[in-house]
């Protein structure tokens, strides 16, 4: 429970009343007995009627009493437990909200989802547990030794031997749980990160007609879970009538030796019930105990994969911005000797001493080929990732010096990647700006060529996108997340390869769009498509992580290779068609 007290501080009356509530039963499981005792050595033995009767109303008001009090134990405990969990959930999932993206790469979806739902679950059931069980196995442990050492100590000398038989027993059985239960735990993540990367890319797995091959992987996963769930809960298993036998042999041996006391007349017959029930509740009490080890194992695990995510520093912070209310008014973008890996550990960088300058309001395209870091580079520029060395500056600011959420409002990026959300595609535009006016809207979306087919829809904008946008066509997509781009009005604007789907004539438009409607708008265009970028002020040659050239169509045709091999790769291609 180390690292969660900030946690249970704000519920800490529900924590302390839980368990205290609890104590109530262990009175009532100590007191009863000797009451029934009482009932028959007293009230029977002298057939007193009345004795009888008051004792047992005197035991109902014990039960009333343990009811009352077990009830609220477990409301507390419950409540204390499911509060406490909720809010560790809330921290978890907004502390992957601000996650860098370097972060994310780290852990995988997969295992975030897990670590949300999965491990805070069981979190929660062995806090429950806990309170419930915190005072009362113990307390019965101990009460009934008190008791019986009280009725009997010569008898009691009977826990002497089965106690520690009974706890090297329950050792053993823990040692061989542990190791098994852990192994189930971890094919349960296997399991777990085989679903979600079936569920999440179901669509390419039925268009590469994979299903069977998915299916069997599925199968493995879930054999390896099914056996070691079987094998750890076979001791699970085996525990319960172990347990029965020990505690029947138990009450044998207390009964014959306790009836050799009552023959000779140094017990009472209801001393001996109530020793007996003495005896059976502190091997209970045991038992609880182990389960509830046995238990906390799995726990422990999710407790670690939740620290995990609590404890990962966010190494992209706007803590250290000299400049946290400036904001981008011009555009400009310049990279001075910029140099990029994703892992610190690896040695070669991806982005190679990159220098160049966009000026406001300028086209810039930016071509090579695929893996030579062109989505690298530019993500550098909203920081989605830090330069390794070297500085990107946007107005003449090291980007590390602006707010982070200032920064990017004035950056509007349309990923390589991207996705819509569900909901209508209003509400998807509005992510570009809540308080946009329906004119607005109509304007961006018209900017980015996609109004003409949003209003052919039935319901135009009302129109209900199913999640990651699946009924709209990958081409209507990408003019869709341009316009929400679009609607931040930024100041620079980056297209990652985001034309790729469009035709070459839309795509034109979009482009003559940009020319004359977003003239102070920078814009860094990266495309596949030498068409797409040719019209630019200047464009960027990549290659291999390095820039080959940085210059016009004409002059790049004229003076750089790498284009050129591009280029006619291309208009041969065409040629070809
Ligand atoms: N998130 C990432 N983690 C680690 N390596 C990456 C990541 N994204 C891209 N890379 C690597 O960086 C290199 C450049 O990739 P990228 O910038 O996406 O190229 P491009 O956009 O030009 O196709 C590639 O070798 C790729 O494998
Ligand atoms: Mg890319």
């Amino acid at each position: 429970m180390k690292g969660y007290w900030k946690y249970i501080k704000p519920y800490l009356p529900y924590f302390i009343l839980g368990p205290l509530l609890m104590l109530s039963e262990v009175a009532g499981e100590i007191v009863l007995p000797k009451i029934m005792a009482s009932m028959i050595d007293v009230g029977i033995a002298n057939n007193d009627i009345s004795y009888v009767i008051m004792r047992a109303l005197l035991m109902f008001g014990c039960i009333c009493i343990m009811i009352i009090g077990g009830i609220g134990g477990h409301y507390m405990s419950i409540k204390a437990s499911v509060l406490f969990s909720a809010d560790v959930r809330k921290d978890v999932f907004k502390k992957v909200q601000n996650f860098s993206f370097k972060n994310i790469d780290e852990f995988s979806t997969g295992s975030l989802v897990t670590r949300l739902t999965n491990d805070i679950t069981q979190l929660q059931n062995i806090t429950r547990m806990f309170l419930i069980m915190a005072m009362r196995s113990p307390g019965m442990l101990i009460g009934g030794i008190i008791m019986s050492l009280t009725i009997n100590p010569k008898l009691a000398l009977i826990l002497v031997v089965v106690m520690p038989l009974l706890a090297a027993v329950i050792t053993l059985l823990l040692k061989t749980a542990f190791p098994r239960f852990t192994a189930m735990q971890k094919k349960l993540d296997g399991l777990n990160s085989n679903i979600q990367e079936n569920i999440t890319n179901v669509r390419v797995i039925k268009s590469f007609v994979r299903e069977k091959f998915e299916i069997n992987k599925f199968r493995n996963a879930n054999e390896n879970l099914k056996d070691s769930t079987l094998n750890a809960m076979k001791i699970v298993i085996m525990t319960m009538p172990f347990m029965t036998l020990a505690m029947n042999i138990t009450t044998i041996v207390t009964v014959w030796n306790g009836g050799q006391f009552v023959i000779n007349g140094s017990m009472n017959v209801g001393d001996l019930t109530a020793f007996t029930t003495y005896i059976v509740q502190i091997l209970m009490s045991l038992m609880m105990v182990s389960m509830l080890i046995l238990q906390s194992s799995r726990a422990a695990a999710s407790s670690r994969r939740i620290k995990e995510v609590l404890n990962t520093e966010v190494d992209l912070t706007d803590d250290e911005a000299k400049h946290k209310d400036a904001v981008v008014t011009k555009g400009k973008v310049e990279f001075r000797n910029v140099c990029f890996k994703y892992y610190t550990n690896r040695s070669e960088n991806i982005l190679k001493n990159i220098s160049f300058t966009a000026n406001p309001g300028e086209i810039i395209g930016i071509v090579g080929s695929t893996g030579s870091g062109k989505t690298s580079l530019v993500q550098l520029i909203p920081r989605l990732y830090d330069v390794t060395e070297g500085e990107v500056l946007v107005d003449e600011i090291n980007v590390k010096d602006y707010s982070i959420k200032h920064l990017r409002d004035g950056v509007g990026m349309v990923l390589q990647k991207n996705v819509l959300f569900s909901g209508s595609i209003e509400d998807n535009l509005r992510w570009g700006d809540e308080n946009a006016s329906m004119e607005e809207i109509r304007l961006a979306a018209d900017h980015a060529q996609a109004d003409g087919f949003v209003t052919s829809f039935t319901d135009g904008y009302n129109t209900e996108l199913g999640q990651g946008g699946v009924n709209v066509s990958g081409g209507q997509k990408q003019r869709l997340c341009i316009a929400r781009a679009l609607l931040k009005k930024p100041k620079i604007l980056i297209l990652d390869d985001s034309t790729s789907a469009v035709d070459t004539a839309t795509e034109a438009k979009i482009r003559s769009a940009f020319e004359t409607d977003l003239k102070d708008t920078t814009k860094i265009i990266i495309a596949q498509r030498i068409s797409s970028v040719m019209h630019a002020d200047k464009i960027l040659v990549i290659s291999e992580g390095k820039v080959t050239g940085f210059d016009t169509h004409e002059n790049l045709l004229k003076n750089n290779e790498d284009y050129r091999d591009i280029y006619y790769s291309q208009v041969d291609k065409e040629v070809s068609v």
